[in-house]
């Protein structure tokens, strides 16, 4: 096949041909690795929009048209038949596991959901009032002092079994957050149960009586998992692929991962629209003002679960999400009032000029945060949750890249905009 390639030409006339590289699905990357070699420039984008950072298989998007694929299966597919368990399997290992196989990695997985007796102690050093996000990251950072045994990241087989520890004791300790927020005591886990059941379990048992599962319930939760399972080289992804890049633990870079998922623009966005839903709901502010602050660029205010940097078109995730929506709070009877408010909103939006012209939808944590309300959690776990589910997407990451041979530390460089070189005054 002849290589493809661009020329790039500047202002004084001179030319550099730079390869064009092409992936499974998706445009073609102008590869400028040797941009400055060749011309001396260095490129500038902001927010690293028009910038592919490394080569992955894991998950494709396409914004353009609200395409979803994980190792090249449809969102909606592996939402509808595959459990999260399955999920973790295929985007760690690149295929759907046999039975055998899957019987094996579930058995792995819940051989290592317990956590040390002083992780516990951990926890309850943190004040009272803490947001758990803010014990989740602390605490995951802190998994690097309990596993000296598998910090070498040369080692393939200490790599692997970071990750299973890592997706097997997430749901353990993000319930152990919300459990000391709340005073009370920390749950084992049960490993007769599945994966999405042992963390209800541990969210909401007390010892004192037998908690009874809700099958709806876990089912509604097992796919919320699925559709926060990866989403390619966002900000909480590319955090971890930074922070893994200079050699970090994998336990350091998945705290990273979470510091960085806490924001509002990112996956503090679910509990962010709750508290929008409720506001409007609260105030009686009608959905016309509330989309008019929207719009008004002096107010800082956005509509929360709105827009996404990748799709300029419905959010896959967000369409399934919808659905279940409606199938779970007809089962359960949650918050109905919020959910038609938000379709109330949903449909506005899609009327309006504004929204439409720059192609802003409801992303996933417009619906996820109804979901999970009336599931019982919290609205401070909210991203918590996600940062649970998204664990596997990110060690998935950060173990692809410490097999990729083309990869290198991270270092984006910048325009410097500061003082001219001066002397120290004499
Ligand atoms: N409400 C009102 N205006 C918006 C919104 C919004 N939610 N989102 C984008 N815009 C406007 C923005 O003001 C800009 O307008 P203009 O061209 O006139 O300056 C235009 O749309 C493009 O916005 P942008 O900020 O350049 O887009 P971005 O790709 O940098 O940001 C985003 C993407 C998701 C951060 C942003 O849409 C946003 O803040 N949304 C609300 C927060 C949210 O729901 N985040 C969850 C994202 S999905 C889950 C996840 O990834 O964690």
């Amino acid at each position: 096949m002849t290589k493809k390639t661009v020329t790039l030409t500047d202002a004084n006339g001179k030319s550099a041909e730079f390869e064009l590289l092409s992936g499974t699905h998706g445009p073609d990357c102008i590869s400028i690795s040797d941009l400055y070699k060749q011309t001396g420039y260095f490129t500038y984008d902001p927010g690293y929009g028009m910038t592919g950072s490394c080569k992955s298989s894991i998950t494709f998007i396409n914004g353009e048209e609200g395409i979803l694929l994980h190792r090249g299966y449809p969102i909606d597919q592996l939402a509808e038949k595959s459990s999260y368990l399955e999920i973790c399997y295929l985007l760690l290992n690149g295929e759907l596991p046999s039975k055998a196989e899957f019987t094996e990695f579930s058995s792995t997985i819940k051989n290592h959901t317990m956590v040390h007796e002083n992780i516990r102690d951990f926890i309850n050093g943190f004040r009272y009032d803490a947001h758990p996000m803010a014990m989740l990251v602390g605490t995951v950072g802190a998994l690097s002092s309990f596993y000296h045994d598998s910090l070498d990241i040369n080692n393939p087989e200490h790599r692997v079994i970071s990750a299973h520890r890592l997706i097997a004791k997430l749901p353990t300790i993000a319930s152990y957050c919300y459990r000391h927020h709340r005073g009370l005591p920390f749950m084992y886990p049960d490993n007769d149960l599945s994966y999405v059941e042992n963390f209800l379990q541990m969210m909401f048992a007390v010892p004192a009586q037998k908690y009874e599962q809700n099958p709806i319930a876990a089912k509604a939760l097992e796919v919320m998992m699925i559709l926060h399972a990866d989403h390619e080289q966002n900000a909480s992804t590319s955090t971890v692929r930074l922070a893994g890049s200079s050699g970090a633990n994998p336990f350091a870079s998945i705290a990273a991962g979470i510091a960085s998922l806490w924001g509002p623009a990112h996956g503090g966005a679910n509990e962010a629209v709750i508290n929008m839903l409720d506001s409007i709901y609260n105030s009686g502010e009608t959905i016309e003002t509330t989309i008019a602050r929207a719009k008004d660029k002096n107010d800082p205010f956005r509509l929360m679960g709105f827009g996404h940097r990748v799709y300029k078109n419905f959010d896959p995730r967000a369409q399934i999400i919808a659905k279940l929506c409606h199938e779970l709070l007809d089962d359960l009877g949650g918050d109905q009032p919020m959910f038609k408010l938000a379709l109330e909103l949903e449909e506005a939006t899609l009327k309006d000029e504004y929204f439409k012209e720059r192609r802003l939808y409801p992303n996933v944590d417009f619906y996820s945060g109804i979901i999970l309300r009336a599931l019982d959690i919290p609205m401070n776990m909210f991203t918590v949750m996600f940062a649970m589910a998204r664990t596997v997407g990110w060690i998935s990451h950060w173990l692809e890249m410490n097999e990729d041979p083309e990869f290198r530390i991270g270092r984006p460089r910048q325009i410097y905009t500061g003082h001219a070189k001066r002397d120290y005054p004499s």
